[in-house]
């Protein structure tokens, strides 16, 4: 078997299991609550995160549009690694690249992107342009298997946060990819059915009934919040 990062999947949570944190108020004690999360995955103190399309786009790159490169010849379809010295990532699994990237680098870590290779030549010359690192998770759909293996052996990346949102953390617990779970409890109930959960799996695609978890840690940190600390 190929060798793939470590994955440790950090959320934070209302009481009744809810992850959409803009819906809560901007009240300073709600501020300091969602801050949590940036303190605590500065204390697991990792070097890589990864998130899904739509948490990129809303809470990181402000919606920005794709950018593409004109007069572009054709580009292979082969992995682009262009910052061989970076030591911290922000990675994005955006299959059909609609993230818009301007920079190189988000909160400091370099920025490495996930697509499929239907993309547009003219989209992978921007990112080469502008040095953004991109590797091909399969031909139309995103294989997470071979993501992670490319992720280990490109980018010498071996402990990975899986950071959300649900779709994203639904589909590396439904392929078997998350290791540990580490979920922030904050003293707060969101009370809105509608709003989705840690772990979100098209009901037609889901491989297990339930998943089963190992509790090997329970801290209680400041301002009543539960670091809860589980194994899969
Ligand atoms: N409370 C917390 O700790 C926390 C943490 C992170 C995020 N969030 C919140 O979560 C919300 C977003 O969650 P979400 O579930 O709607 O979206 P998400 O998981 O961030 O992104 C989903 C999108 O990512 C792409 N994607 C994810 N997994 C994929 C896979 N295996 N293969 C191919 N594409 C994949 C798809 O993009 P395409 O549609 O382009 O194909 C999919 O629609 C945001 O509001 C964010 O603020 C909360």
């Amino acid at each position: 078997m190929k060798q793939r990062p470590h994955t440790i999947c950090l959320m934070m949570t209302t009481l009744d299991g809810k992850i959409l944190g803009h819906k809560w108020g901007n009240s300073p004690q709600m501020e300091k609550l969602r801050g949590k999360f940036e303190e605590v995955h500065n204390i697991i103190g990792n070097n890589a995160w990864i998130v899904g399309r739509t948490t990129m786009e809303k809470d990181f790159t402000n919606g920005a549009k794709p950018i593409y490169k004109a007069g572009t010849h054709a580009i292979s379809r082969t992995d682009f690694v262009a910052n061989p010295d970076a030591t911290s990532f922000a990675i994005a699994i955006d299959a059909h690249a609609k993230l818009g990237w301007e920079k190189p680098y988000m909160q400091g870590d370099h920025v490495i992107t996930v697509l499929t290779e239907g993309v547009s030549d003219a989209y992978l010359a921007h990112l080469q342009e502008i040095g953004v690192s991109y590797i091909f998770g399969g031909a139309t759909t995103i294989d997470l298997h071979v993501t992670l293996e490319k992720l280990r052996t490109l980018f010498d990346i071996r402990i990975l946060m899986v950071e959300g949102g649900g779709h994203l953390n639904g589909s590396f617990l439904n392929a078997g990819l998350i290791d540990e779970y580490h979920q922030l409890l904050l003293p707060v109930i969101d009370g809105n059915p509608e709003n989705s959960g840690v772990f979100e799996i098209e009901p037609g695609n889901k491989k297990f009934d339930a998943a089963l978890l190992k509790l090997q840690e329970v801290k209680r940190i400041e301002d009543d919040v539960l670091w809860l600390t589980y194994q899969l």
